[in-house]
């Protein structure tokens, strides 16, 4: 499922609390594949957004479920993959400790599709979908940012698509000297598989890595039992439950490599 790989990155930044905000339609489908999370060790919780008013909307949504805590966001469709992906992680929890945010900002052929970081007299901007820019380092759907941001939400005014935007919150913190940019360098993969082309070529780069490495990316189960969150005994339960899939026959594979 879709959901895996996002998921991923939050386990490999070491979050077990997660909140999966989606729409009424998708909520039970959510639900039924992910429950309460215990089986992975994970604990999560769900809230619905009733209409797609924007990305910084999700920060109200969910003012309760972070409280205090400093929050990371990732946008459902966005895939990212690496050896030291886990490197990055790290480098946005530590700019956290420092009372900084970050983002992830990657170069793409089409960056008019994205939020796009400029460079202004030294200082970065984003500009959200911009008809035409020079640059072509755009900012990825991955954003780690201090509890402030939930007060920030609260404040912005509609942009002129009527949406709560995520870059206005980048582009506050930015202006107050609060926003670290971490550049994902070229052995880190990143796609939004917002549209079905995006989708389709994202379905052919993992096929194509999966068939020669033997290995899945984004297996969460896996993750889990690397992570310590689940002990064999539970990776067994969960790979029975599904081995007559492939994916279930991959988790068993699995367990005959570690015995
Ligand atoms: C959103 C953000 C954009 C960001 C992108 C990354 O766009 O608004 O700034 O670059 O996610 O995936 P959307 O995909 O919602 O159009």
């Amino acid at each position: 499922p879709m959901i895996y790989y996002p998921l991923s990155v939050l386990m490999k930044a070491g979050i077990k609390d997660i909140l999966i905000i989606c729409t009424k339609k998708d909520l039970n489908n959510f639900k039924d594949l992910l429950k309460d999370g215990y089986h992975l060790g994970l604990n999560f919780s769900y809230k619905i957004q009733n209409f797609p008013n924007g990305i910084a909307e999700s920060f109200i949504i969910a003012d309760d479920f972070i409280g205090n805590d400093n929050v990371c966001l990732i946008l459902g469709d966005n895939i990212f993959s690496g050896n030291n992906f886990q490197e990055y992680l790290m480098l946005a929890k530590n700019n956290l400790v420092k009372g900084n945010s970050s983002i992830f900002g990657v170069t793409v052929e089409n960056p008019c599709d994205f939020g796009v970081i400029e460079e202004h007299n030294g200082k970065i901007i984003i500009i959200e979908k911009p008809k035409q820019t020079q640059s072509n380092l755009i900012v990825s759907g991955l954003y780690f940012y201090t509890n402030d941001v939930i007060n920030i939400s609260k404040n912005l005014k509609p942009s002129k698509r009527n949406e709560l935007e995520v870059t206005d919150i980048n582009n506050y913190y930015i202006s107050n000297d609060k926003l670290k940019l971490i550049r994902l360098d070229k052995d880190i993969s990143w796609i939004d598989t917002g549209t079905h082309e995006s989708l389709v070529e994202a379905s052919t780069f993992f096929r194509k890595i999966e068939l020669k490495t033997s290995k899945k990316i984004s297996c969460i189960e896996e993750i889990a039992l690397n992570l310590g969150y689940i002990d064999a005994i539970q990776f067994e339960k969960l790979a029975n439950n599904m081995s007559n899939s492939s994916y279930g026959k991959y988790l068993k594979k699995l367990i005959k490599i570690e015995s």
